[in-house]
């Protein structure tokens, strides 16, 4: 393909640009050959004139131009028009536009005849070329058109779908590359993708074989239906997001990374992942080494520490500190970069500059704040400071999702607590057993463990309550509680069974082993006093009956288990009671 000549890229139509060197932004003019009512549209710059005239001259006489079709007034489409009007030197040469570019347009005095599309049916016919014109309002001009050839099915697309280039492509690779480059041009053009769809629908009503845009690269057909569905669900007018950033490659690379961020939090991935993304994406362009976040627990009681260099949540039990950390941070004033240690440094011991904002919840409590951990030399100026605080919303919203999960489970727990444990004697009661018990009992038996049960009972128990109020009997069972604890084991467990009834669970112990632990737990409690009445020095003794029962026994399942050291337990009071029977 050799560029010096005119390509034709259609029947009749040709490419009869010139490449400007060094320019991301090339600026295409085509020609369509037609006797003497030939067309050219977004004749061009003065830049390029000199090249396109002498292609023409090597398809047609310049004098064959009867139409000039400019979609806008931008001055890559008209510059040069002065120039034509003079070569061209027609007395029937027509301008065609739309009346919102005629109303600046005319400003150039031109003595040429005008064809207003929109009084023209948007239609043209020029001997057996017809063409349309479709309407594209505010991409990105309030009166932007394009131009279709019904006989070869080309789009003349103007700025629509054209593209910035590194180095010159006349015709698209694939649609995936071009799309990339297309979407930088669109996401900054292109006002919102509301107005762009609207746009494409109007576009996509024709049959298209060809887009030829006045930028970028020439779209086959092949590639036009993927490009056109990639464009549907492209975000536009970004700098609606971004005031002060002007590298548009940045923008778009950083609006691909507030969406993604947004959605992987609405997809419920962890706040690691968001910040990792959030870090990468943002260090294409700085060096941030961490994102740490602190934030108050719900009872503000403890400081949640999320930290991307380790991946790791932590906590801070410290209640001063979580009262300093919520009283500095809502001094924190939103988005300002400490190079010099701040109080917040010190307090949560980070010794480098950061990027610090604080975190609010829905009703604008301040939780915390967050470090944004960074080289201060490559923060300079509004630009990078906006582009940074474009992000905290994404990692506060991030972070308190993983807040949310991490006092949900903590909650949890301490209810799932609350329902195994028996609050006298702060003991685990009977839901233990039928929790865990199986669970021990199965285990025993796969690996040939021991497993043991005591039955304990608190001998003439009635009496002590019959006789010293229910507060003793409370007081009793208190101390006997904690006398088994004493006794046992941290891996072993004591649940109160019953009113007076406690049950430990032995694991890997044979019966042997446990007879001697009940012994032990009887002496214990057989020597050991219960003050009841502190003022008059008054006290009491108790004794107790111990069952014991083991896997040795060859129970088929826990409850015969508990069964055996139940019946044993009642043996011992019947022999007479304060002794153990195994
Ligand atoms: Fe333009
Ligand atoms: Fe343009």
């Amino acid at each position: 393909m050799n560029l010096n000549n005119p390509i034709e890229i259609a029947e009749e139509i040709y490419w009869v640009g010139s490449e400007l060197k060094n320019d991301k932004f090339q600026c295409h003019v085509y020609f369509i050959n037609n006797d003497d009512e030939s067309i050219l549209l977004d004749p061009g710059s003065r830049l390029t004139y000199p090249i396109v005239k002498s292609k023409i001259k090597k398809i047609t006489n310049l004098k064959n131009i009867k139409y000039l079709i400019c979609h806008h007034q931008d001055p890559d489409i008209v510059a040069c028009v002065d120039d034509l009007i003079e070569d061209i030197n027609r007395d029937d040469l027509t301008i065609i536009t739309h009346w919102r570019a005629w109303a600046l347009l005319k400003h150039y005095d031109w003595k040429i005849k005008l064809y207003e599309v929109e009084e023209n049916g948007w239609k043209l016919k020029a001997l057996n070329r017809r063409l349309e014109f479709i309407f594209t309002p505010y991409l990105h001009f309030p009166g932007a058109f394009c131009t279709y050839d019904t006989k070869t099915e080309t789009l003349f697309s103007s700025d629509l779908f054209g593209g910035f280039t590194e180095e010159f492509e006349l015709f698209a690779k694939s649609a995936e590359d071009y799309y990339e480059k297309l979407k930088v041009f669109h996401q900054h053009y292109m006002p919102s993708s509301t107005i762009l769809n609207h746009g494409l629908d109007n576009i996509e009503k024709y049959p298209l074989k060809l887009i030829a845009p006045q930028h970028g690269s020439i779209i086959k057909e092949e590639f036009i239906k993927p490009i056109i569905k990639k464009m549907r669900n492209m975000e536009c007018g970004i700098f609606q997001n971004f005031k002060y950033t002007q590298n548009i490659v940045k923008l778009s690379k950083l609006n691909s990374a507030l969406e993604e961020a947004i959605k992987i939090i609405a997809l419920q991935e962890s706040f690691f992942n968001v910040v990792h993304k959030i870090t990468k994406a943002l260090n294409q362009f700085y060096r941030i080494e961490s994102i740490k976040v602190f934030l108050s627990d719900d009872y503000e009681q403890n400081i949640i520490v999320l930290d991307s260099e380790t991946d790791r949540v932590d906590f801070i039990e410290d209640k001063d500190k979580v009262r300093m950390l919520l009283n500095s941070s809502s001094y924190l004033k939103e988005g300002a970069v400490f190079y010099e240690p701040s109080i917040l440094h010190s307090l949560l011991n980070i010794k480098d500059p950061a990027y610090i904002f604080p975190i609010l919840d829905s009703d604008e409590k301040y939780l915390g704040v967050c470090f944004m951990i960074l080289n201060p030399t490559q923060i300079k100026i509004s630009e990078d400071l906006e582009i940074l605080s474009k992000f905290e919303t994404p990692i506060a919203m991030a972070s308190l999702k993983e807040r949310q999960l991490l006092c949900l489970k903590k909650k949890n727990i301490e209810l799932f607590k609350e329902t195994i444990t028996d609050p006298l004697t702060e003991l685990f009661n009977r839901r233990y057993i039928e929790l865990f018990l199986c669970r021990e009992f199965k285990r025993a038996h796969r690996f040939r463990h021991g497993l043991s049960l005591l039955m304990i009972d608190i001998d003439d128990f009635k009496k002590v309550n019959d006789t010293y109020g229910h507060d003793t009997g409370d007081r009793v069972l208190k101390k006997i509680a904690e006398t088994i604890k004493d006794n046992i084991r941290s891996v072993d467990i004591a649940v109160r069974f019953g009113g007076e009834e406690f049950l430990v669970i032995l694991p890997n112990t044979n019966k042997n082993e446990a007879y001697h632990v009940a012994k032990r737990i009887k002496e214990s409690i057989e020597n050991g006093k219960i003050l009841y009445d502190a003022k008059k020095d008054f006290s009491l003794c108790c004794t107790v009956s111990i069952g014991v029962s083991s896997i040795e026994d060859n129970p088929k399942d826990i409850e015969e288990l508990i069964r055996i050291a139940d019946k044993r337990m009642y043996q011992a009071k019947a022999e007479g009671k304060n002794r153990v029977i195994g």
